[in-house]
């Protein structure tokens, strides 16, 4: 198969991109390197011996799409392009619904054009309403999200499900990731946010290495085991795994899908931090401090239907996560730029 990443040169898609050559497929990558740089593509080709089409352009350039579908034969399509970062989208919801939403209505209408109609969507799990009720299953209800980004990526939910619904050529994959974190066992590729990290594993990994003095801990009394907020922390090699699942399961087919791609377990901050120190063999500085606005206590997957109906599941626990990402940060100090 010849499959086509937008935002491949990110985080995920990186990931995506190896294990997808690793399985024998042809990679193209639609990337406009906003968040992302070449390397990671360079270190994929590197690390597989294989090589990935790398073709520089913004998913909201519709006549660059059809150019570049009307030259290839492009069998599927996985969609990670966007923007990710919560806070900056409550400052700039214009650019997160023109990236995000526009930039997938873009990207459906030249698939359209082009015949090409399998698609898997980078969903998340913020789509689900605040709940009580642990693990969440793709039947739980989805919410009022508390932020753009958290709109956007429902939105675009609801786009492909009308989609496929007026036109059941469509087959579509809507994956719900939980918390990716991680890197590739090599250490090669891995996370690189750029400016001061959003998310809490770089945030331990930037102040492992100094680049940071000390990490915040968002709240300590939350209703948990220790106070502090419990989430769902899938390896990115699992992810990525599951991303193949997914294209197998839906190559060929009609209809929508929609999976949750965790791996089950939460784990608190505080065990985060512990299992982080055991792995990189050093203490991190933290301070407890208020909770952060929009955050939840707990979110875990229930993942058995992408396990019944994939045959995938997350195989990796916290020790390769911590041990991954550790490896990574402590090689690539300044992620890509060394
Ligand atoms: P990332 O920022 O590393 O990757 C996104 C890529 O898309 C980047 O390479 C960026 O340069 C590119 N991009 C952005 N806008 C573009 C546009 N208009 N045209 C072309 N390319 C564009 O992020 P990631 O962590 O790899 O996330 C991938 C996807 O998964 C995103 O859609 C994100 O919302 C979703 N997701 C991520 C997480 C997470 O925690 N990382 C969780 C849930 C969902
Ligand atoms: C966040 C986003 C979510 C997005 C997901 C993946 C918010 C409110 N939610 O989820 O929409 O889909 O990232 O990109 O931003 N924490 C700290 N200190 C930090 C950072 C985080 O204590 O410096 C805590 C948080 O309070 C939370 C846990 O660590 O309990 C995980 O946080 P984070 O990595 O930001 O992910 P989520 O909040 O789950």
């Amino acid at each position: 198969m010849t499959v086509f990443l937008t935002g491949g040169a990110g985080f995920i898609g990186s990931h995506t991109a190896l294990v997808l050559l690793e399985a024998g497929h042809d990679v193209v990558v639609y990337d406009n390197l906003s968040n992302a740089s070449r390397e990671s593509l360079n270190r994929v080709e590197q690390l597989t011996g294989q090589r990935i089409e790398f073709i520089a352009g913004d998913i909201r350039d519709g006549q660059h799409l059809d150019r570049v579908f009307a030259e290839r034969d492009i069998d599927a399509v996985v969609h990670f392009a966007g923007l990710k970062a919560v806070g900056e989208s409550t400052e700039q919801p214009l650019a997160y619904y023109d990236n995000n939403v526009a930039g997938t209505l873009s990207l459906c209408n030249a698939m359209d054009r082009a015949d090409i109609r399998t698609l898997v969507f980078s969903s998340s799990a913020t789509v689900y309403a605040e709940s009580r009720e642990m693990p969440l299953s793709e039947q739980a209800p989805t919410g009022r999200p508390t932020n753009p980004y958290g709109s956007s990526k429902l939105m675009i939910e609801w786009l492909l499900a009308d989609l496929q619904q007026a036109d059941p050529r469509w087959s579509i994959a809507l994956l719900r990731y939980f918390n990716p974190v991680g890197a590739h066992e090599s250490g090669r590729i891995g996370e690189d946010p750029q400016g001061r990290p959003n998310n809490l594993l770089p945030f331990i990994s930037q102040v492992a290495v100094g680049r940071l003095p000390e990490l915040a801990v968002y709240g300590s009394d939350y209703p948990t085991r220790d106070g502090t907020g419990i989430r769902d922390y899938i390896h990115v090699m699992d992810l990525a795994a599951g991303h193949l699942a997914a294209l197998k399961a839906i190559e060929g087919t009609n209809g929508l899908h929609t999976w949750n791609l965790g791996t089950g377990q939460g784990y608190s901050v505080l065990e985060m931090i512990q299992a982080f120190e055991q792995a990189a063999d050093r203490d991190i500085a933290y301070r407890l401090v208020e909770r952060r606005p929009g955050d939840v206590a707990e979110c875990w997957a229930d993942a058995s239907r992408a396990a019944r109906d994939l045959g995938w599941r997350a195989e990796r626990g916290l020790e390769e996560i911590m041990r991954d990402a550790w490896r990574w940060q402590s090689q690539n100090p300044n992620g890509f730029r060394g």
